[in-house]
């Protein structure tokens, strides 16, 4: 390539700002593929997917065209340790060479967690991150891959961002690389990658030092060494090391208490997703006489968690609403908490804390992305959504270690156990018997047909009665920020009955094949004497008016959810 068009290519690309006589990349021509539009979370497809042609490629450099405040600026690279992760960075740092980044801060090993990636952008003023993940699906040559974009907040990036990155993918024709051998990703320390200055840093000990300085750490040392036994089980996925530094190593766990603690490129074969289903080993150490006093497990980049006592499972909906409930015995939120923030098909349990704590509550569209302007405003402190995600304002992301040393500074405050403080939240604002079901693998067309149908009839269904009971409200769950006026639209549909019981119908945003149906029940019970049933028993004529008003098994041919949480 001439050296003339290197400098127009240059200038036209606003690169500037950089001294274009050293930069020694190579532009490659390329064609756009037409299915790089990111989902809930990022971009989430195939390994075989990402692996194939410049697939990868042509959306990395689509956020570098995008997101011009990378050049001269610094980027934050890591990812949960699945397969292709490691050659995905070594990609990814030649092509921020190439686009004129001028740092770029990766975890060791390849690794950071999801949280920890928010978290070191903000502590070193990044002008945003690459988070290479796919959260719990399973990984593997046959799993799954993924990458997101976060921006200089920490958290991922507002829908308007990651439309003009999948614009970007819809008419790309070149990108950018240098010819350089792999950088040393084992090693803490910095290179220099052409212009780039590559640094290696600990994945673990920002965030290890941002947990110590928000929660009280003394006294969860002094709950576990009076014999307070708990299990953290890291389902070989990216917390592990996180875990073991914090959990044993700093507040004095047994060895031991970390389970599946090493990172594994295909989590050991399972789904590295923290739930009644998938951490069925972990349960079991929780049931019986010999049973722990508490355990928890996060995800594949450690942004999930799953709560559990002796003999008790903590619905995530529950678990925001007693943090929330419980806020000021953290140390951070002594002062107390501005408000509170929960996806729409997450339990209304928050709300009623909110209430009677006299602080806003907010109610989102399903995804983090959507709490980040309501945290960077300051209206709220601690947030949460069903699918076992927690978080507070410390980070832009959910946070499963977060989450659990939450808890533990909870129960060391309280001296109580788990379901003690659950049971007994229950008493005090009434409990929210919920449940969401999941019909996986379903053929796009007959889910779309499902949620055209449901559409279609709700304008009929406010004041006419479904089973019994009568319908307040029925929509298609449309939101406008608060911040910055941005409506989201066609979120889920949502009915309301006057009693206070929800079904909320969605299609996920995530999954890599076919199209998954998720179906959220929800149900209000403020008697006491009432609220020590098995939710599935508790809702199940909702269970059943659900499938009858949405006709799950005429249009998908399922009689039953393949999960149910
Ligand atoms: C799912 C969850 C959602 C969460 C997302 C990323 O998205 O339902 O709450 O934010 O994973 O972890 P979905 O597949 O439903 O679009
Ligand atoms: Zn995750």
């Amino acid at each position: 390539m001439g050296r003339d068009f290197k400098m127009w290519l240059w200038y036209k690309s606003g690169q500037f700002l950089r001294d274009p006589s050293n930069m020694h990349f190579t532009t490659y021509s390329t064609h756009p593929f037409k299915d790089q539009r990111p989902g809930t979370s990022g971009l989430r497809k195939r390994v075989e997917v990402f692996r194939q042609g410049n697939y990868l490629k042509n959306f990395v450099q689509s956020v570098f065209d995008t997101q011009r405040e990378l050049v001269g600026g610094t980027l934050v690279l890591g990812g949960d340790g699945r397969f292709y992760n490691r050659e995905a960075i070594q990609i990814i740092l030649r092509m921020a060479a190439a686009n004129g980044v001028a740092r770029v801060l990766v975890g060791q090993g390849g690794l950071l967690s999801t949280p920890a990636a928010s978290c070191v952008i903000r502590k070193y003023g990044a002008a945003g991150g690459l988070i290479l993940s796919a959260s719990h699906n399973p990984g593997g040559p046959d799993g799954d891959f993924g990458i997101k974009y976060n921006t200089a907040n920490g958290g991922p990036a507002p829908e308007k961002v990651t439309e003009a990155i999948y614009a970007r993918t819809l008419e790309i024709t070149n990108f950018r690389s240098i010819d350089e051998e792999d950088v040393e990703l084992d090693d803490l320390g910095s290179y220099q990658l052409s212009e780039t200055q590559i640094e290696v840093i600990d994945p673990v000990a920002d965030y290890a030092d941002l947990m110590a300085s928000i929660f009280d750490f003394d006294a969860i040392r002094a709950l576990l060494a009076g014999g307070f036994r708990i299990r953290f089980d890291a389902m070989h996925a990216v917390t592990g090391p996180y875990a073991t530094r914090i959990l044993e190593q700093t507040l004095g766990a047994p060895a031991g208490t970390v389970i599946n603690g090493e990172p594994l490129e295909d989590f050991g074969g399972h789904h590295p997703d923290p739930n009644l289903v998938h951490a069925a080993e972990l349960v079991a150490m929780t049931q019986g006489p010999d049973g722990v006093d508490f355990a928890a497990a996060s995800d594949g980049d450690g942004d999930r968690n799953m709560i559990l006592g002796r003999d008790f499972f903590v619905t995530p909906s529950d678990s925001l609403a007693v943090l929330a409930a419980n806020a000021t015995l953290i140390p951070a939120h002594r002062g107390g908490i501005p408000g509170v923030a929960r996806s729409m098909p997450t339990s209304q349990a928050v709300d009623r804390v909110a209430a009677a704590m006299g602080i806003e509550c907010f109610e989102t569209p399903t995804g983090w992305k959507f709490f980040g302007n309501l945290l960077d405003a300051g209206r709220i402190a601690f947030c949460g959504e069903e699918s076992f995600g927690t978080g507070s304002n410390h980070v832009r992301e959910k946070d499963g270690l977060w989450a659990v040393l939450a808890w533990l500074n909870v129960l060391a405050a309280r001296g109580q156990s788990v379901a003690d403080i659950v049971t007994g939240h229950w008493q005090q604002y009434g409990r929210n018997y919920y449940s969401r079901h999941d019909y996986e693998g379903i053929k796009g067309k007959a889910a779309d047909q499902l949620m055209k149908d449901l559409r279609a009839r709700l304008p009929q269904l406010p004041g006419t009665f479904l089973d019994g009971l009568e319908v307040g409200y029925a929509d298609d769950f449309s939101y406008t920020d608060p911040i910055d006026g941005s409506v989201s639209q066609r979120q889920g549909v949502r009915i309301g009955f006057s009693n206070g019981s929800r079904i909320v119908f969605r299609l996920s945003g995530t999954g890599t094949v076919d199209a998954t149906l998720r179906v959220y029940l929800e149900s209000f019970e403020p008697n006491v004497a009432s609220q020590g049933l098995d939710p599935q028993v508790a809702l199940a004529a909702l269970i059943s008016t659900a499938n009858e008003l949405a006709q799950i098994q005429l249009l998908t041919g399922r009689a039953a959810p393949d999960v149910i949480t």
